[in-house]
């Protein structure tokens, strides 16, 4: 059989028309895809980003401590691998979490940036259902400034039924009259950019958080108050040469200046510059010092965690009125 002109001509045709839809389709696809490779989850902290803090057990923390647990103001962070607080952990699940509360329940939003000065109060419903939007993954293009984040304090009647199932972390200031708690939920790619204030403890509920962490003399690198976590995370800190030039001037710096002081040597930085850091997984409560600059990405479409902010400066004040008058009436001792 031979094929006619006209019809090889058409099949030809076809052919031309074919290949130039396969054309646009792959264009098509293309750009569907650098949106997706941007926005998308393609890296895993804990993976590339391996815990360098020391982890303990509970039991290695009275261990270490004694029996009130870590001391007030102490001065390296720690994460404890804790498992306890199975009740909150229930109450706070994804799918009944709002059966927890009264119906129209509100939340205070704030805003997820270093300073986290703007507020929103919507229904804590509503603010489930918008995370949950696009896949419950925040982008990494997203501003900080313009991205809404739950981790407010808990100091109404209607938290406290959810939270006083909460058992505190093995700290020695965690005693109900020194300590704040804040419950915080986000999506993937949620998180709060470098900031500082007091010390505490953040329990990781349901879902992976990492957290990233420099000693209080050395100031994050590159970053800006309204760029995200997660951007800093993908696009600064994944930058091994940047990291190390910054390091390497922080130190020349220091040396021009002759200002070694006693914290440079506790809080010797990692020798690539890069930040403490550990991917809480649920159960896993980590405990950052006085002053210590840190930033939190969450890692799952439903992060819950719940902070214990101490005051510690005040329980070491009473502590010391307490040991003049030889009062040692109320000071705790935590059963173990
Ligand atoms: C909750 O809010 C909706 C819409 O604003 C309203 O119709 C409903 O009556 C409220 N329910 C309660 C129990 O307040
Ligand atoms: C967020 O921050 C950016 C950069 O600092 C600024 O240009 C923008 O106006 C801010 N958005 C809001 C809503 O304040
Ligand atoms: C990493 O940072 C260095 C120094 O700022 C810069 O020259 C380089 O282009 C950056 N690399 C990437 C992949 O962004």
């Amino acid at each position: 059989m031979t094929l006619t002109a006209r019809a090889s001509l058409r099949i030809a045709t076809n052919l031309f028309f074919f290949i130039i839809i396969l054309t646009s389709i792959k264009q098509a696809n293309a750009s569907v895809k650098e949106q997706d490779k941007a926005d998308s989850w393609q890296w895993l902290p804990e993976a590339q980003h391996p815990c360098t803090i020391q982890r303990y057990t509970l039991d290695e923390i009275y261990e270490t401590f004694g029996p009130e647990g870590v001391p007030a103001l102490h001065e390296t962070p720690l994460v404890v691998v804790a498992n306890g607080n199975d009740k909150l952990r229930q109450l706070t699940q994804e799918d009944t979490i709002l059966s927890n509360f009264p119906p129209n329940f509100t939340v205070t939003l704030s805003s997820s940036n270093s300073f986290s000065q703007h507020r929103r109060t919507v229904p804590l419903e509503t603010y489930l259902d918008e995370m949950s939007h696009n896949n419950g993954i925040t982008s990494p293009h997203q501003l900080s400034n313009e991205s809404w984040y739950l981790f407010g304090e808990t100091f109404t009647e209607d938290w406290k039924q959810v939270t006083k199932h909460y058992e505190l972390p093995p700290g020695q200031t965690c005693q109900p009259e020194y300590v704040a708690l804040s419950f915080g939920v986000g999506n993937r790619g949620s998180g709060v950019q470098w900031h500082i204030h007091g010390p505490g403890f953040s329990e990781a509920l349901h879902g992976r958080k990492h957290w990233v962490l420099y000693p209080p003399h050395y100031s994050p690198p590159f970053f800006h108050h309204d760029q995200s976590t997660r951007n800093w995370m993908e696009y600064t800190y994944t930058n091994e040469t940047k990291l190390r030039l910054y390091h390497a001037d922080f130190l020349l710096k220091q040396q021009q200046q002759d200002v070694w002081q006693k914290q440079d040597k506790q809080h010797s930085i990692l020798p690539n510059g890069r930040p403490y850091e550990c991917t809480l997984e649920p159960g896993d409560l980590i405990y950052f010092p006085d002053r210590w600059h840190h930033a939190t990405l969450n890692c799952d479409p439903y992060t819950a965690f719940i902070s214990t902010f101490t005051s510690d400066h005040l329980y070491l004040q009473d502590d010391q009125k307490r040991q003049k008058t030889g009062n040692k009436e109320g000071l705790f001792r935590r059963e173990l």
